[in-house]
C-alpha cells in the first residue's frame, strides 16, 4: 500500500470510515488513529504497531462532553483537572461503559480518555461520528514521532495515510492520571508536569509510573522510547575524546570542546518545554547519523525534567540490560 502523506481532513476521515488507520498530529506526538467503535479497525492499530493486544489505547474525543457516554462517571476532581487542562495533552482513567470494545481497554474496567488541542486534529474529530483510538505512531518500543517525516520512516506502506500537521508542540507523550482512594495518581509522566497538577489539585499527586504491581501502560515497560544507536548518560566526569564516533543530547551547549556536528542542543537557553519538544526529533536525527554511541545528559528534576529524564531512563536502559 502507498502512503499518502497530506493535510487534507476529509481524505484522512474517508479512510478512517473505511476502517483503516490513519496517522495523525496531536499537541504531543503523532499518533495511529482507527475508529474507536470499530474492533476490526482497531486490531489493525495493533498490527501496524507490532503492539501486543494486551496494551489498551486512549480515545481521542472533540470534547469534554463527547465523552460522556462512555464514562460511567466523572469524578469532581478529575474533572476540575480536565477543566484546566482540555484540550491539551492529559489523559484520564475513567470508568467505562459497555460502548467502550473491550480491545479499547485490554479487558480493563477504565478507558483512557484525551481531548487533544491539534487544531487540525480538532477539526477532524469534530467531523467524524466516532471517537479515535490512538497511540503514538512508532513501531512497538522505539522513539514517538514529532514529525510526519518520523512516522513516515517507521510506517510507510504499512498505513494508507499521513494527516501532516507540522511539528508536535509538546514533543512528549500526555500525562495519565487516575484516582486511586479519591486521590488523584499519576501513571505516566507527561506534558503536563507534576508541579502544574498540583497547583490545580492543591496537593502534588502520587507518582505511580514506575510500575509497582503491574505494568499498566506500554511505557511502563523498562526500556522504551529508544534509537537504535547505543545510548547511555553522560556522567559528570566524562572527558570528550576528539577521534570518537559518539554523538551528544545536550541540554544547552555547555560543552564546547565538542564540534557542533556531534552535538544536539535541545535548547539554548535550557528551557525545559523547548527540550521537550525537540527531545524526540533530537533521538531520531543522533540515530541517523551513524554514531556508535550516543550521550545524552541527565537533567534537572523539575518541572519537565520529571518527565523527559523518565524517557531518558527507558532509552538508556535498553542498552544496560
Ligand atoms: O500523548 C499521547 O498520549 C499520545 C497521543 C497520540 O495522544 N498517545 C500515546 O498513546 O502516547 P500510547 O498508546 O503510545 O500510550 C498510552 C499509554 C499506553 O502505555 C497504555 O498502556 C496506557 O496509556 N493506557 C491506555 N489505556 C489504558 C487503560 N485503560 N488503563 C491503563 N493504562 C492505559
Ligand atoms: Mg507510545
Amino acid at each position: 500500500m502507498e502512503t499518502i502523506v497530506g493535510k487534507d481532513i476529509n481524505e484522512a476521515l474517508a479512510f478512517l470510515e473505511a476502517g483503516e488507520v490513519v496517522a495523525i498530529p496531536t499537541e504531543t506526538v503523532y499518533g495511529l488513529a482507527a475508529n474507536g467503535l470499530n474492533e476490526s479497525a482497531i486490531i489493525k492499530i495493533f498490527e501496524a504497531k507490532g503492539r501486543p493486544l494486551s496494551n489498551p489505547l486512549i480515545l481521542h474525543f472533540s470534547s469534554q462532553s463527547a465523552i460522556l457516554p462512555y464514562v460511567t462517571d466523572f469524578p469532581p476532581s478529575l474533572n476540575k483537572l480536565a477543566l484546566a487542562f482540555w484540550p491539551g495533552p492529559l489523559t484520564l482513567l475513567l470508568n467505562k461503559t459497555d460502548l467502550v470494545p473491550p480491545l479499547i481497554t485490554a479487558g480493563l474496567d477504565r478507558v483512557a480518555v484525551r481531548v487533544p488541542a491539534h487544531p487540525l486534529l480538532q477539526k477532524l474529530l469534530k467531523k467524524s461520528s466516532f471517537p479515535l483510538a490512538a497511540p503514538s505512531a512508532n513501531l512497538y518500543g522505539m522513539i514517538s514521532p514529532t514529525q510526519s517525516k518520523h512516522v513516515y520512516q517507521q510506517l510507510k506502506n504499512k498505513i494508507p495515510y499521513i494527516l501532516d500537521g507540522g511539528e508536535c508542540e509538546n514533543g512528549i507523550e500526555s500525562t495519565i492520571v487516575g484516582l486511586e482512594n479519591e486521590q488523584v495518581v499519576v501513571y505516566r509522566l507527561g506534558s503536563i508536569s507534576i508541579e502544574k497538577l498540583a497547583a490545580i489539585l492543591r496537593y502534588t499527586p502520587t507518582i505511580k509510573n514506575h510500575s509497582e504491581n503491574q505494568p499498566l501502560t506500554s511505557g511502563m515497560v523498562k526500556h522504551h522510547y529508544a534509537p537504535k544507536t547505543p545510548i547511555a548518560y553522560l556522567k559528570n566526569d566524562f572527558v570528550f575524546q576528539s577521534d570518537s564516533n559518539s554523538g551528544f543530547i545536550l541540554l544547552k551547549d555547555n560543552r564546547p570542546e565538542i564540534p557542533t556536528s556531534q552535538k544536539f542542543i535541545l535548547s539554548e537557553s535550557g528551557n525545559l518545554e523547548e527540550a521537550a519538544k525537540n527531545l524526540y526529533g533530537a533521538m531520531y536525527q543522533m540515530d541517523d547519523q551513524n554514531f556508535d554511541q550516543l550521550y545524552v545528559e541527565k537533567l534537572e528534576e523539575i518541572g519537565l525534567g520529571l518527565s523527559i529524564n523518565d524517557r531518558l531512563n527507558r532509552a538508556t536502559k535498553k542498552f544496560e540490560d
